[in-house]
């Protein structure tokens, strides 16, 4: 395939690294200071790949519908413009995968959590919570994949609020922990990413799967029709 990378910082260039690997071409890279050649120099790739900053998310998806290139959006920190994201995707005919995190392990947490959700469903001697920790740079807080746990759970045990704590120090790639706690005991579920490795492989597969598709898709659902399809995924 031939990529174009929105952003080229430590997760697009992990991003990079990934697809060169792989064999796929990087055709373009844009940040702030190239963002305006992105209409012109982007027709011609088969998708692109945005890891940058919350605030150019909109104009990203623009571009990219308007060049009729799918974008692979793993940007965090934007949840709250997915309607009008999903208005641009619509209405230009683009395609669009997004997730606050693109390894394939923490889509398998998930729906360890979700399970574990229904369990302590009823049982209210055990209280949820949730910890994550990232690395000193990153903006937003909770992280995303926090706030997909959040809803899982709060969805899952069906009463309270489940508080979450974030922790920014360091080169943390990305740690996420769930509790349950209660006077006697406690069970914690903890997915922890080693590098930037497994979110590049993801937004690499999402590439590929979404590279002649139209509409706008979450990576979960994503995964599981090519695990319905080809049950190897990495
Ligand atoms: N979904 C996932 O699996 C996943 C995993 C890890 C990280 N993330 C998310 O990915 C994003 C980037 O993380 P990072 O650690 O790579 O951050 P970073 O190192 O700070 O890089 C951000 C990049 O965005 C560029 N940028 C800023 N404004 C831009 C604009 N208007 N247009 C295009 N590029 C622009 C910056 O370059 P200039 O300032 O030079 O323009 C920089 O290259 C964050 O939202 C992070 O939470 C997602």
């Amino acid at each position: 395939m031939k990529l174009a990378l929105f952003g080229f910082g430590q997760m697009a260039r992990v991003a990079e690294a990934h697809a060169r690997g792989a064999g796929h071409q990087i055709g373009a890279v844009f940040t702030s200071r190239n963002a305006a050649d992105a209409a012109r120099l982007l027709p011609g790739h088969d998708a692109a790949i945005d890891f940058s900053v919350p605030g150019a998310v909109l104009a990203h998806v623009e571009v990219c519908a308007g060049a009729g290139v799918p974008l692979v959006e793993g940007t965090t920190g934007w949840h709250g413009q997915e309607a009008a994201a999903r208005r641009l995707v619509e209405d230009r005919g683009g395609a669009l995968v997004h997730a606050a995190n693109f390894s394939v392990g923490v889509h398998v947490f998930y729906r360890i959590v979700a399970r574990a959700a229904e369990l302590f469903r009823g049982l209210d001697a055990y209280d949820a919570f949730i910890e994550e920790a990232h690395h000193a740079r990153k903006r937003d807080a909770p992280s995303g994949t926090a706030l997909v746990l959040k809803d899982i759970l709060l969805r899952g045990l069906a009463r309270g609020d489940v508080p979450v704590a974030s922790t920014r120090a360091g080169q943390i790639p990305g740690t996420h922990r769930v509790g349950f706690d209660s006077a006697g005991d406690q069970i914690l579920l903890v997915h922890t990413a080693r590098s930037r490795e497994a979110f590049a492989a993801g937004a690499v597969l999402a590439a590929r799967w979404l590279a002649g598709r139209r509409g706008m898709y979450a990576f979960a659902d994503v995964l599981e029709n090519i695990l319905a399809s080809e049950r190897t995924v990495l």
